[in-house]
């Protein structure tokens, strides 16, 4: 799997990812980090790993020409799967449709639950703890024509405690991210994932073949 990892922030999740190559959890590379925004952290986190970095921002841009820009610096980089970690722009109809099935987000809510458009770090929790719910936690799914609304690959819940704030809340789901978002890149890299209409299948895990007595 030769990964690009799209991220517009601190990158915590990007840094899950090369744990869990490093660890062997996770067969990929990361060909090549982007971001709509220079002086993020999770640039710096892939310069200190030497892998490839580059800022494209479609902000005032015809989208046929940024969508072509995008296109080619994931061929060059021989891209064949992308991870939205915490990437705030809108991912173009014409990239979702090159990477249908390839390209997976990561949102720190219970989908369909507190998603949609606005629905970015704090105000997440923030909503979740207003609207009282006991249960919140993380969604990693495909990447649709919409915001946060693809078909589910994995999903856990985290429970809400009374005393949490919006950051305590937050710190506990991203714990939970790191370990949700790996897991289902592996899945995809080891190729137990089918789709069938808007529901994820997962194959169970091949067995090791059995030792002759
Ligand atoms: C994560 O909570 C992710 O679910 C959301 O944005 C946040 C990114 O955090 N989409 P990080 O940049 O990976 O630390």
């Amino acid at each position: 799997m030769q990964l690009a990892v799209f991220a517009s922030g601190s990158g915590s999740n990007l840094e899950a990812i090369f744990n869990a190559i490093d660890a062997g959890r996770l067969p990929a590379t990361v060909a090549l980090v982007l971001s709509n925004k220079a002086g993020v952290f999770a640039l710096e986190r892939a310069r200190l790993r030497d892998v490839p970095t580059i800022v494209l921002d479609p902000t005032g841009r015809d989208e046929a020409a940024y969508l072509a820009d995008l296109l080619g610096v994931l061929n060059t980089h021989g891209v064949d799967f992308i991870a939205l970690a915490g990437y705030l722009k809108k991912i173009p109809a014409g990239l979702v449709a090159a990477f249908h099935g390839r390209m997976l987000n990561i949102h720190p809510a219970l989908l369909p639950a507190f998603g949609g458009p606005g629905m970015f770090g704090q105000r997440i929790h923030r909503a979740a703890i207003e609207y009282g719910v006991r249960w919140t936690g993380a969604t990693v799914h495909l990447v649709d024509e919409a915001y946060d609304t693809g078909p589910v690959v994995l999903q856990e819940p985290v429970p809400v405690k009374p005393d949490d704030t919006p950051e305590v809340l937050a710190a506990r789901v991203l714990a939970l991210e790191h370990r949700l978002f790996p897991e289902a890149l592996a899945l995809f890299a080891a190729g137990r994932v089918r789709l069938e209409g808007r529901r994820v299948f997962i194959d169970e895990a091949p067995r090791p073949p059995a030792h002759a007595v």
